[in-house]
This record gives C-alpha cells, sequence and structure tokens, in this order.
C-alpha cells in the first residue's frame, strides 16, 4: 500500500484514526485488526461499498464487528476477521469435509480469507432462502459486510440480554427459522441465545460461518447440539418443549 492509498484508508476509517490518539490500550484491543493486510483489505471496500467505518460494535477473540456507513448512507456492519489470531484446527475443521469447498485450495494463510468467504456464502444461502439474517452486502479477504440490524442510536440488542421481555411467540419462530436453514441446507451448528438479536420483534440469527451442509461429519452433532441450546432457551423462557418436539417442528423424524 502506497502513502496515498494509507491516507485514504486513514481517512474513512475512523476507529484507526481514533486509535492514533487513544494510546496503547485501544491499539492492544484493536491493534491487529489494523495490519496492513487488513487494512488493505479495507482500501478496496472503502472503494466499492463501504464511505465510512464508524465505530465498533464488538470485539471478539476472532473478528471484531464495525458499525458502518454505505455508498448511500445506510448502515453496514463490517465483521473483520483477525488475521494474526487465527485458530487453524477451529477453523478448518468446519470446512474440511463441506463439498462446497472440496477444490480450494487450503492452508494457514489463507484458512481466514475461506472463513471469511464461507460466512458470506452462507449469509447469502440463508437470505435467498428467507431464514432471517443479514442481508450480505459484500466480501473480501478477512473482511464480510453484512445489513446492520438496529438503529440510528443502537445495535440490535442480543437475545440473551432481553429475555425477560420477550414474548413466548418468538421461542416458536426460532425453531422457525431453524426449519428453514435446515431446508435451505444448512446447520447453523452454533445457534443459541448468543447469536440471535431481536428486532422488531423477530429473531436474527447471525454468526453463521460454521454452518455446514447435512452430508459434512460434524453436522448430526452440530444439529443436535443447536436442539439442545434451543431446548435451554424454551426453558429459561418458562416454555416446556422436549427434544421430539423440536425435531419433529424441523421434519427430521
Ligand atoms: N448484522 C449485525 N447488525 C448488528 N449487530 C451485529 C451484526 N452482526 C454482529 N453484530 C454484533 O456483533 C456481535 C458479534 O457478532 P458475531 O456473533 O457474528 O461474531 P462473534 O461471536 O464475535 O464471532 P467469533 O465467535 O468468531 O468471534 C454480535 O453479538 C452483535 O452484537
Ligand atoms: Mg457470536
Amino acid at each position: 500500500m502506497n502513502d496515498e492509498e494509507f491516507e485514504e484508508v486513514l481517512d474513512r476509517f475512523i476507529p484507526y484514526r481514533e486509535s492514533k490518539d487513544k494510546g496503547v490500550e485501544y491499539r492492544k484491543t484493536y491493534g491487529d485488526v489494523f495490519d496492513r493486510r487488513t487494512l488493505l483489505a479495507f482500501y478496496k471496500l472503502l472503494k466499492r461499498s463501504i464511505e465510512y467505518v464508524e465505530f465498533p460494535i464488538s470485539t471478539g477473540k476472532e473478528a471484531m464487528v464495525f458499525r458502518a456507513r454505505g455508498k448511500g448512507n445506510e448502515l453496514f456492519a463490517v465483521k473483520v476477521y483477525r488475521i494474526t489470531r487465527l485458530n487453524y484446527k477451529g477453523l478448518s475443521k468446519f470446512i474440511d469435509g463441506d463439498e462446497r469447498f472440496d477444490r480450494v485450495h487450503k492452508t494457514r494463510d489463507n484458512i481466514v480469507f475461506i472463513w471469511a468467504r464461507k460466512e458470506h456464502r452462507n449469509l447469502k444461502t440463508f437470505y435467498e432462502k428467507g431464514v432471517i439474517v443479514p442481508k450480505p452486502i459484500d466480501l473480501w479477504k478477512n473482511i464480510v459486510v453484512m445489513e446492520y440490524v438496529g438503529d440510528e442510536k443502537s445495535p440490535a440488542p442480543l437475545m440473551k440480554d432481553v429475555m425477560e421481555n420477550l414474548k413466548k411467540d418468538i421461542l416458536f419462530e426460532i425453531i422457525d427459522e431453524m426449519k428453514k436453514m435446515l431446508q435451505s441446507g444448512l446447520v447453523h451448528g452454533d445457534l443459541s441465545e448468543y447469536n440471535i438479536l431481536i428486532w422488531e420483534d423477530k429473531p436474527w440469527i447471525i454468526d453463521v460461518g460454521q454452518a455446514v451442509p447435512p452430508s459434512h461429519p460434524l453436522a448430526q452433532q452440530l444439529l443436535a447440539r443447536d436442539v439442545k441450546n434451543v431446548i435451554n432457551i424454551a426453558r429459561k423462557m418458562d416454555i416446556n418443549i422436549d427434544r421430539d418436539y423440536v425435531l419433529r417442528e424441523l421434519e427430521v423424524i
């Protein structure tokens, strides 16, 4: 990246600009999403889909999510996988055995890019089949751009933080979304109140990178866990359902 390009990223990537003044702690937390390759990837996206990157809305171990603006001032969520903190084993077990990626050459160096591609592709599959997920907008390298769930004031809350105010209907709507996901040919694989946003009384399914087709060696196990997690959510909402009920609703028995 030449100096001019770098200045261009800097100018429209507010968190980076601020990291200059906010000192060491800030750099420690966000430092590895400001590595050269990630900034270069942002450069590309700032040319074609993103206008501004505003601020971080979540800092996870493997990824950070930023709020951003599109060219038409719309809100985006931008998920940036940390290149330097990737867990090769953790990621590759969800890619190996996924026939969609059989022909993709996988190495330590590119696994995170394949992962981002997989998340984007899963989102697209879900979105096209009518699952309530953020619309995928763009993808480049380790960065996934998607529709932002929330409004100007704040992002949609995670289900786990609003459990006590939820209508019981929402649980059955989640089972509906699970069914749509299965019918679209993928098991979510990390479904829980930590990966569901509640917005306008609807459950929005997020964090779909690990989703795999039913032919994947882990699919059955992941499905069993998703079902267990949903029963758990039901229990927390004082709804009494069992495994057979959920499996029947999902039309897998
Ligand atoms: N499209 C979105 N709109 C609004 N907020 C979002 C969106 N996507 C993610 N978020 C916020 O960012 C948080 C983290 O997102 P997500 O669950 O996809 O990643 P993660 O759990 O950090 O992933 P990893 O486990 O790989 O680190 C979410 O809990 C949610 O608060
Ligand atoms: Mg998550």
